[in-house]
C-alpha cells in the first residue's frame, strides 16, 4: 500500500491529549496564557477560536481608537484576511509582494499609505520573517498602526525575538495547517494599553461554546491527531478529504478558544522547539540543494532572522514544469500544494483595473508557486524524493 503524507501536520501524542484533558479540568498555575506572555514578553494576550477572529477583534479594537478606514495588506496572502476587514467595516488596500523576499514589497508600501490609512498588516508568509524594522519605521513616519500577522510564523525569530512582537499588536493561528496546531485557534499579543482596552471590550462580547460544541471540537482535535500519521491518513483519506476546505469562505464564526485546545497548546509548547527545529531543518535541507537549480527562485532570507518553514515555497519560472512536478510529487503520496489559486485582487473586486495588472508579482506568484510540506512528519528520505523530482523537471 502506498502511504500518503499530508501537506500539513503537527504531531500530537496521546500524552499531549491526556495533558490537554487534565488542563481543561484543572488549569495549572502556569497557563498557556502565561507561557505565551513569557515567550513573547508581552503584557496582554487573548485567545480566540481562529486567527481570523483574532484579526477581527484587533481591527474592531483599532476602530475604538481611530476613524481611519484603510487596511494595507499584501496582494498575495490568505484570502480569508479580507473577511474580518470587511466585517469590521474597513477597506482593504493591497500592496504587491516581492519576488525576492516572497513577502510584502516594502518598496511599494509607501505608495499605498494615505491620510485614511488605519494600519499596515505585514504577513510573515510561509514562516519567512519580513523586515519588521523597515515596516515599523514607515508606519511611525505616517503615524499608522502595525498589525503583525504571524499566523504562519510561530517560532520564527528576528534578532532572536519571536515574530508577532514587533508591531503595535500581533496575532498567531493554531489552525490545522500552522506551525503548531490545536485544530483551530488564534492568539493576540500586545503591550499597547489603548489597543488592549479596545480588545478587551470586543473580546468580552465573544461567546463561549456550550458543552456539546466543545466536545465536538475535542473529538475532531483527537481525530486530527490520529489522521496526520501517514498510515491513518491513507486509510481514512476519503473521509478526511470531506473536511478539507475546497471553497472560499464567505463568513467566519467567532468565539473564545476552548480550554481543551488551550491544554493541548500548553502541552505542545513544551516541545515546540523540537517541532520548529524540524521545520527549520527540513527547509534548510531543501534550500541548500534546490537553491542552485536553474529556472527556480527561492526566497532571500532576512538577515539575522530564523525562519520556521510553514511550507517550503518554490517559484518555478516555467509554469508547465511546476505542474509536472506537482503531479509527480503527489503521485509519490506526498501532498504538495499550490495554495491560493489567485491573488487577492483576482478573487475579490476592489475596483482595481485588472487590464493592466496592478500587482503583477502577486499574480505571478499564484501561478508559479509550489509548496512542499516541511512539518515534522516529513523526513529527509521523503524530501530527497521531492528534490529528485524537482531536479528531473528542471534538467530533463
Ligand atoms: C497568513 C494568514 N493569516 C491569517 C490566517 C487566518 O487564520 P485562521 O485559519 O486561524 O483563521 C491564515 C490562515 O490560513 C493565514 O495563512
Amino acid at each position: 500500500m502506498r502511504l500518503l503524507t499530508p501537506s500539513a501536520g503537527t504531531p500530537v501524542s496521546s500524552l499531549d491529549i491526556l495533558k490537554g484533558l487534565i488542563y481543561s479540568f484543572n488549569q495549572p498555575t502556569i497557563t498557556l496564557e502565561s507561557v505565551i506572555k513569557t515567550y513573547t514578553n508581552k503584557k496582554y494576550c487573548y485567545f480566540t477560536n481562529s486567527g481570523t477572529t483574532a484579526f477581527y477583534v484587533i481591527l474592531k479594537a483599532l476602530r475604538h481608537i481611530s476613524k481611519k478606514t484603510e487596511v494595507i495588506l499584501p496582494a498575495y496572502t490568505a484570502p480569508s484576511l479580507i473577511l474580518p476587514i470587511k466585517k469590521a467595516g474597513l477597506k482593504p488596500v493591497l500592496c504587491d509582494i516581492s519576488l525576492k523576499t516572497f513577502n510584502m514589497d516594502i518598496q511599494s508600501l509607501g505608495k499605498c499609505i494615505n491620510e485614511n490609512t488605519l494600519c499596515i498588516v505585514p504577513v510573515h508568509m510561509f514562516g519567512l520573517p519580513i523586515d519588521m524594522g523597515a515596516i515599523v519605521k514607515i508606519a511611525q513616519q505616517h503615524a499608522v498602526f502595525v498589525i503583525e500577522d504571524a499566523a504562519s510564523s510561530l517560532g520564527a525569530t528576528i534578532n532572536a525575538q519571536p515574530t508577532g512582537v514587533f508591531g503595535d499588536v500581533g496575532f498567531y493561528s493554531f489552525n490545522r495547517g500552522k506551525n503548531l496546531s490545536t485544530l483551530s485557534g488564534g492568539c493576540i499579543v500586545t503591550d499597547n494599553e489603548e489597543i488592549a482596552k479596545g480588545i478587551e471590550s470586543e473580546y468580552a462580547s465573544l461567546p463561549k461554546l456550550g458543552l456539546k460544541s466543545r466536545i465536538k471540537i475535542a473529538v475532531r482535535l483527537i481525530a486530527l491527531a490520529i489522521a496526520v500519521h501517514p498510515l491513518f491518513y491513507t486509510i481514512f483519506y476519503n473521509m478526511i478529504s470531506k473536511f478539507k476546505y475546497t471553497t472560499l469562505h464567505t463568513d467566519f464564526d467567532s468565539f473564545v478558544y476552548t480550554n481543551f485546545q488551550a491544554g493541548i497548546g500548553h502541552a505542545l509548547f513544551k516541545h515546540a522547539s523540537n517541532i520548529f527545529n524540524k521545520r527549520y531543518d527540513h527547509g534548510v535541507f531543501l534550500f541548500d540543494i534546490i537553491r542552485g537549480l536553474k529556472g527556480i527562485r527561492l526566497p532571500e532570507l532576512l538577515p539575522n532572522s530564523v525562519p520556521v518553514f510553514n511550507q517550503f515555497p518554490i517559484l518555478f519560472e516555467d509554469e508547465t514544469i511546476k505542474e509536472v512536478c506537482f503531479v509527480k510529487i503527489n503521485d509519490t503520496g506526498i501532498e504538495s500544494t499550490k495554495l491560493y489559486p489567485a491573488p487577492i485582487h483576482r478573487i475579490y473586486d476592489f475596483g482595481y483595473n485588472l487590464d493592466e495588472d496592478p500587482f503583477p508579482n502577486a499574480t505571478y506568484f499564484s501561478r508559479h508557486l509550489l509548496l512542499i510540506p516541511t512539518h515534522p512528519i516529513m523526513n529527509i528520505e521523503k524530501l530527497s524524493v521531492i528534490v529528485n523530482i524537482v531536479k528531473g523537471g528542471i534538467v530533463p
